[in-house]
């Protein structure tokens, strides 16, 4: 079997260690990635465009069949074991929900699966707005369609998966991260259109420099729900314009003019969290151009952009958020930084110079610590394959 060039060899051989001494059986592995986002923030479930990449930092997943109706799980992080009847899934606390989730999908689905084995392991910070928990549903999905030999495809699973997180984490999430780590090309970030899901290939090379991502640390307990209320806002707009112009269907169709002459009278804050997403699409189109011209600095700029948008129009950043880009502006070694993903925490997205990464990364680390009292964490992002089979 030819090997992906990214795998996580150490990770790999552990989480099959693991699982081997556990169930006593031979597994398959799998390995699926978190995401990053280089621009297109709150997009996809307003059918707009996003540009995510799959990273080099991932949930790897062993499985192996049972005889029983049994469902065993492990996982090697939190050193904890859950049995479940595939008759009485629902959900739980914690990791082996997601997991839970996407088997809750495949029965609904009348899809033929039995009992099994399944450890997990990875290296995707968990909180930090990287997605791991896409990444851990993309994984169980994969890999339950090889041990079960379900002929599932890879758009199947990623509309499982998010299916799953509506339904067993409660949060009504668009298609972004899923697709993102089931997708995901090396060197590569993809334009997806979320409306007809089509989706290119966006060659990402930065040469000189790196995506940094700086981790607040902090996770705000209001993200999820405040997630959900977003998208209320959002389709309170669409519904107002829709009174005058039934063929607008989301936001992805609306304009200024129409968020000015049918939203804005009617309520402010929904205006302004409309406005956002009409402008970031826009954004987005106009950065992706940035990005095939190589023009990165342009890219960059409109990074700054969104953070703004993402704070003070769409309200979904954090004091912690704002310290660390404002911290970076002015930095003539930093191209672009914004918040990234669902927001009250999380990372910032970074495009660094190699040569000012090392000395950017503890001057900030000091200074967070002394404005927040919190440790700030960093890493390095490439972009790399997406979901796939490592061991078998
Ligand atoms: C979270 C969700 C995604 C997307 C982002 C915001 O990561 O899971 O679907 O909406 O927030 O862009």
């Amino acid at each position: 079997m030819q090997q992906p060039q990214d795998i996580n060899r150490p990770m790999a051989d552990k989480v099959q260690q693991k699982f081997e001494a556990l169930f006593k059986a031979k597994p398959l592995v799998i390995r699926s990635p978190g995401r990053v986002n280089i621009i297109g923030e709150h997009t996809d479930y307003n059918e707009g465009f996003v540009l995510p990449g799959a990273i080099d930092k991932a949930i790897y997943v062993a499985v192996s069949t049972r005889t029983d109706k049994t469902i065993h799980l492990y996982s090697v992080d939190f050193d904890e074991t859950l049995q479940v009847n595939l008759a009485d899934i629902k959900p739980v606390k914690g990791w082996a929900t997601y997991v839970l989730g996407v088997v809750d999908q495949l029965v609904k689905n009348g899809h033929p699966i039995n009992g099994f084995n399944l450890a997990l392991d990875g290296d995707v910070p968990i909180g930090a707005g990287l997605s791991s928990s896409a990444a851990v549903e993309c994984a169980t999905a994969f890999a339950l369609n090889e041990l079960f030999s379900l002929g599932i495809d890879k758009m199947e699973m990623v509309k499982m998966a998010q299916k799953a997180e509506h339904s067993f984490a409660g949060v009504r999430v668009g298609i972004m991260d899923m697709f993102a780590s089931m997708f995901g090309k090396k060197d590569h970030v993809i334009k997806l259109d979320c409306r007809s899901l089509q989706h290119e290939y966006v060659p990402f090379q930065l040469h000189n420099m790196k995506l940094v991502l700086f981790n607040t640390n902090v996770e705000h307990s209001l993200a999820s729900s405040e997630y959900n209320v977003r998208r209320q806002q959002c389709e309170q707009g669409v519904a107002w314009i829709k009174e005058r112009h039934p063929q607008v269907n989301s936001l992805r169709d609306a304009t200024m003019e129409m968020l000015n002459q049918y939203v804005k009278p009617k309520d402010e804050i929904i205006y302004r969290r409309c406005k956002y997403v009409v402008e970031e699409i826009q954004r987005l189109l106009n950065g992706c151009e940035d990005l095939k011209k190589g023009d990165i600095a342009a890219l960059g700029q409109k990074m700054f952009q969104t953070h703004e948008g993402l704070s003070k129009e769409y309200g979904v950043s954090c004091k912690e958020l704002d310290f660390l880009v404002d911290y970076v502006k002015g930095n003539l070694a930093v191209l672009g930084a914004r918040m990234m993903g669902g927001g009250f925490g999380g990372c910032t997205i970074n495009i660094i110079k190699n040569e000012a990464i090392d000395g950017l990364a503890a001057d900030i680390t000091k200074a967070y610590k002394q404005a927040m009292a919190l440790d700030l964490t960093y890493y390095i992002a490439e972009i790399e394959q997406g979901t796939s089979l490592v061991a078998q």
